[in-house]
């Protein structure tokens, strides 16, 4: 896994939605793998400006890592409501092209026709991670197996805890999603994982210079043949050789 350190959470945002237009200028028809979270905010934002230069996503497709079971695509909390408020309806996409997993109809069954149409169009070129405190990717949490596809999961206490600063105070945090799996992230041509802020660096450490072990999903990512981490330096500040490879 390639490591790149940025001085600020800016920087780190603006050099993943480089790779995306990278590849989107050299492959108009990319098929992108895409995350959701408060770390993706300024990626899209930077997109955005990218479609503002003149960057076409007419001919792209999206897939999405995942989506809150329960959640009609209208709620505002919803992941597809936040790519299409964020990105999808700020750029040229065709709506039709732009895959989020359905949370609000049977969970099992969206999980498998999300998988069965991805593998349709295999491989992702580049696809885009957040992290989790506890060290999920996508909604792997802890203890997910590297062979998992797209399945319905039970959110980590933590991770409900998390985005809960997302949900009104009264409203109830989803507490299971649906999720690509290890095996699906692991499919893509590329993995980008965007990391800032202090709040992750236990993670980062543990991602980059733990153990490989699906007791921190991302530490997986360092068996890919071509993953890089962007992180800023709260996020790398726990790391004992941030300027290595790991
Ligand atoms: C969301 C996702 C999650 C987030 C992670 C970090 O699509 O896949 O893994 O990337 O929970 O979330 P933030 O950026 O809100 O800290």
């Amino acid at each position: 896994m390639r490591l790149c350190v940025f001085e600020t959470e800016k920087e780190a945002a603006n050099a993943a939605a480089a790779e995306i237009v990278r590849v989107v200028r050299n492959k108009p028809d990319a098929v992108l793998g895409l995350a959701t979270g408060g770390t993706m905010e300024p990626v899209y934002e930077a997109l955005v400006a990218a479609h503002g230069d003149g960057l076409s996503f007419s001919r792209v497709t999206t897939f999405n890592l995942d989506e809150y079971v329960g959640l009609p695509p209208t709620h505002p909390q919803s992941y597809r409501h936040y790519m299409s408020k964020l990105f999808f309806s700020r750029v040229d996409i065709d709506p039709a092209n732009t895959h989020v997993p359905r949370g609000d109809t049977a969970p099992d069954r969206a999980a498998a026709e999300y998988e069965a149409t991805l593998a349709r169009f295999d491989p992702i070129d580049v696809q885009l991670l957040g992290l989790g405190g506890n060290g999920h990717i996508g909604f792997n949490e802890p203890g997910s197996p590297v062979t998992s596809r797209t399945r319905c999961v039970n959110l980590a206490s933590s991770t409900i805890e998390a985005n809960r600063r997302f949900f009104d105070a009264n409203e109830q945090v989803p507490e299971t999603a649906i999720t690509m799996g290890i095996a699906t992230i692991m499919r893509a041509r590329r993995l980008v994982l965007l990391a800032v802020g202090e709040r992750k660096s236990s993670a980062v450490k543990a991602m980059i210079e733990g153990p490989v072990d699906e007791a921190v999903p991302a530490s997986i990512l360092r068996d890919h043949p071509d993953a890089r981490a962007l992180l800023d330096t709260a996020a790398a500040a726990k790391l004992n050789h941030p300027e290595h490879t790991a």
